[in-house]
């Protein structure tokens, strides 16, 4: 049974003896252990049923911390860690020999950054080794934005998790790469890349489906609810299309509910995108238990926070 508790004591006394924990970040909930245990790796991926090939974030207490695990860092790189940690930034850049292959399956770069979040910090700046966390979720699941998601996935699996409430960001960071020292956009995240356009320009961006081994967060199916998952434009007429089975909706702001459908989930009452973003887990997970045989999902304004929810629900209706 995993303890739910906010003993920073504890976290670090289980990572210590080579355990993996639930970890809070601003995003979403992470599966956390000590970079430099093979056995903590070990299991991250075990629990996960996450694909070997599939590398893991590097999480740390500084920017200062930044050349223990990565070299020939790009002085943009440098200025967008200033700017942006702690904080939902995660940057690609070229790895440390001191990192283990095991973090990064083997390739050449590893992903880093700062959490915001107070128990994340407190916890890391206790500690002398960086933490590995991917999301806490199964291989291709809904994200965690709660510590009792993660209970719900891994409650056999992991004995403690560190509980920090729920995240305020709600969806996981945005991934930037280096092709030389130009910036590339590899995962649409938390942060809205407009906001990191004013420091970098206009953002190359990895294709959507690209399922190179370069881009394993791009795979096309992830962030799957069990139910079907459908993203429209207008809902009325997809409503009409689909008389007869039990229909839940994923609206942005607030609607009436229509009579042909059993339930409904409002992202933001205001249709406001950071208040969606930080709701859009927990009401997947919800109209997922609600016993529907069809989950309607309304898309966003294609800017800002609405484009990194919309990148997530075409994965999630990806079958
Ligand atoms: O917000 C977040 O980033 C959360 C919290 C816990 O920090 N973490 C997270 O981790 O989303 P994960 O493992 O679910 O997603 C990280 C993505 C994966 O798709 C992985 O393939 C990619 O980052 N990635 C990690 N290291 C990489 C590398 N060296 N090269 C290319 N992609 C990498
Ligand atoms: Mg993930």
């Amino acid at each position: 049974m995993a303890l739910i508790t906010q003993d920073i004591t504890a976290a670090k006394a289980a990572l210590l003896a080579d355990d993996i924990i639930g970890l809070p970040t601003e995003t979403v909930y992470g599966l956390a252990g000590n970079i430099y245990s093979e056995k903590a790796i070990h299991r991250i991926y075990e629990v996960k049923k996450r694909p070997a090939f599939n590398p893991l974030i590097v999480h740390l207490k500084s920017v200062h911390d930044l050349e223990q695990v990565a070299v020939e860092v790009p002085e943009l790189a440098y200025q967008l860690a200033e700017k942006f940690w702690p904080g939902p930034l995660t940057l690609l850049l070229k790895k440390h020999s001191r990192v283990p292959d095991w973090i990064t399956s083997g390739k050449p770069t590893v992903a880093v950054r700062v959490p915001n979040h107070p128990l994340a910090l407190s916890l890391l700046n206790q500690l002398d080794f960086p933490l590995a966390a991917p999301s806490a979720n199964p291989f291709s699941t809904i994200s965690p934005t709660t510590a009792e998601h993660v209970k719900q996935y891994f409650d056999g699996d992991i004995s403690l998790i560190l509980d920090g409430g729920a995240c305020q960001r709600g969806i996981e960071s945005t991934i930037i790469g280096f092709e030389g020292d130009a910036p590339v956009l590899y995962r649409l995240g938390s942060l809205a890349t407009e906001q990191l356009e004013r420091y970098t320009g206009p953002l190359k961006t990895l294709t959507k489906n690209d399922t190179s081994p370069e881009a394993p967060g791009m795979l096309s199916k992830h962030y799957s609810p069990n139910t079907r998952l459908l993203l429209t434009n207008d809902l009325v007429s997809a409503v009409q299309r689909h008389k007869g089975i039990r229909i839940g909706l994923l609206t942005f702001g607030s609607i009436e509910k229509p009579g042909d459908v059993s339930y409904v989930e409002c992202l933001s009452v205001l249709a406001n995108v950071e208040d969606a973003a930080a709701e859009l887990y927990a009401a997947l997970h919800r109209l997922d238990k609600a016993d529907l045989d069809l989950i309607i999902a309304e898309r966003l304004p294609d800017t800002g926070l609405g484009r990194s929810i919309n990148d997530r629900l075409e994965r999630a209706a990806q079958f």
